[in-house]
């Protein structure tokens, strides 16, 4: 039911933070998993560590231009994708009275215009094996405003209601669209948050649970959105966050 072993299943963000566990995680459980970022030496060296069938592209997704030719490159590795796992991510942290244009719109072109015209890009294959699932990553602040987060919170917003409008568009296709919103996990992402001990505290006590995320709290929640255990499940953003928002 969990299964996603012969999947072949496109994770961006994964030269590091959550798309690379969940890349190596899934490549561990059996799938074919191509790694995509613009780190090429990040790639190169995770591909080389990991065990299983792997590829990498190395490509700038906020070149939206070139996201046909980056498909077409991800497809060279072991044919269609299946699963597209759209984990790259920017949060410039930078308050609104000092945004420019450039900032914002790099913000939500990584964030959210990528994801849907990379979706757009894998869409046809999907829909001509009648299967397919596209696991968008959202955030706390989806739905919440934090501070100096107006272009990210922007971009996040967005990607939960693109999930919904994306599940309306192709799930009658057999595709399945859902979207993961993390609590706080310590990345790349989020090292300015976990330098400062007093916030990270702050926000494990401001979850149910009581601390602050694990990559292995992922893992299950990404593989199950990836398998058929997920089927009648679409549109949906799971909150994996230990109880952050419930309070
Ligand atoms: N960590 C958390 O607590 C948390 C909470 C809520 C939501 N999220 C979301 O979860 C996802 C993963 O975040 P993370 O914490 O794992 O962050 P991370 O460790 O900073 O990873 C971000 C990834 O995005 C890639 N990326 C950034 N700009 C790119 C570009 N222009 N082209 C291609 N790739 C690009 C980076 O690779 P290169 O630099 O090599 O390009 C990197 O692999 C993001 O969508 C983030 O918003 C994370």
């Amino acid at each position: 039911m969990f299964e996603v072993s012969g999947k072949i299943i496109a994770v961006t963000g994964a030269s590091s933070g959550i798309g690379q566990a969940m890349a190596s995680h899934l490549a561990k459980s059996g799938a074919k998993v191509i790694a995509i970022a613009r780190r090429t030496e990040a790639l190169s060296k995770w591909a080389e560590n990991t065990d299983g069938s792997v590829g990498f592209v190395a490509a700038d997704l906020g070149d939206i231009d070139s996201l046909a030719n980056v498909s077409q490159k991800i497809k060279s590795h072991f044919g269609n994708v299946d699963i597209l796992i759209n984990a790259a991510g920017l949060n410039p942290r930078i308050h609104a009275d000092e945004v420019t244009k450039k900032i914002w719109n790099e913000t939500l072109d990584i964030n959210l215009n990528a994801p849907f015209f990379l979706a757009q890009q894998m869409v046809p294959a999907m829909k001509e094996s009648k299967w397919g699932r596209i696991i968008n990553f959202a955030s706390l602040q989806s739905e919440r405003a934090f501070e100096n987060g107006i272009s990210y919170g922007t971009a996040k917003g967005g990607v939960m209601q693109m999930t919904r409008a994306m599940a309306q568009a192709w799930s009658k296709d057999g595709i399945t669209v859902n979207a993961i919103a993390p609590g706080f996990f310590p990345t790349e992402l989020t090292a300015s948050v976990f330098a400062n001990e007093a916030l990270a505290n702050q926000n494990a006590n401001q979850t149910c649970i009581g601390r602050n995320g694990t990559m292995d709290d992922l893992t299950g929640p990404v593989q199950f959105l990836c398998s058929n255990a997920s089927a009648y499940i679409t549109g949906q953003t799971l909150y994996v966050d230990g109880g952050f928002t419930a309070k």
